[in-house]
């Protein structure tokens, strides 16, 4: 497994604003959504392209687009959907698959809900996304789905992880090819299993509390 920590003072900036108690929701999904988007500027680093003849007003030239099958984009609901925009703003052409997962917040297992995913993704590089990686429950199970289906590989892109979570993904994935692009590596978890310091519940603090 690859982890990459962004190490940006736009990055920071922005994410100090976000875990600030007192920043209103739509602040949060703005800044949600322009953080992804510069997180992707780096877990697409090795999206897969194509080279593509191409004639400029002066002259035929070579460039490169990105090859089919185009990259599968998958945020976990409810709080990963706060990342979407942000994402296919980078890559437009991406398609979108859904997975709906919820912790149960006794037992910090999670349950899915809900699940839109082409049956095959053989030779599909994929991109989930999810704000918070705590104990890497979630995330390990949207992994494993999308490796069940036959994806080529994963980038994971979340706003803060724990040092707990970031460990549980590289022992459950082994040597599968797997990314994991973090705005920031926080300390530790608590004894409810929340990020510290964190930015308390994503999936709240976006929509509101159901
Ligand atoms: C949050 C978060 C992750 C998960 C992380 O979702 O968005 O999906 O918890 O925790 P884990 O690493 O311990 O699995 P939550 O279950 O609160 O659902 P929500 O997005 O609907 O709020
Ligand atoms: N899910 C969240 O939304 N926040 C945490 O700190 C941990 C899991």
């Amino acid at each position: 497994m690859r982890l990459h920590v962004a190490e940006h003072p736009l990055i920071t900036h922005k994410l100090t604003v976000l875990r600030d108690e007192t920043t209103p929701s739509p602040v949060f999904r703005q800044l949600t959504e322009e953080l992804v988007t510069l997180l992707a500027y780096e877990a697409t680093r090795n999206v897969r392209v194509e080279s593509a003849e191409i004639v400029t007003p002066v002259t035929p030239t070579t460039g490169v687009r990105i090859s089919e099958p185009r990259p599968l984009v998958v945020p976990i609901l409810r709080a990963g959907l706060g990342m979407l925009e942000g994402m296919v703003k980078l890559i437009p052409t991406a398609e979108v698959g859904f997975l709906g997962m919820v912790r149960n917040e006794e037992t910090l297992e999670p349950s899915t809900y809900a699940e839109r995913l082409p049956d095959d993704l053989s030779d599909r590089q994929c991109f989930v996304l999810d704000p918070m990686l705590a104990t890497g429950g979630s995330l390990g199970a949207a992994i494993e789905f999308l490796f069940a289906r036959g994806a080529q590989d994963v980038t994971a892109i979340c706003l803060l992880g724990a040092p707990e979570g970031v460990a549980a993904i590289e022992k459950q994935v082994g040597d599968r090819d797997v990314t994991l692009v973090l705005g920031a590596l926080d300390q530790k978890l608590n004894e409810k299993g929340y990020i510290v310091p964190g930015l308390g519940d994503a999936g709240d603090r976006l929509y509101g509390t159901v």
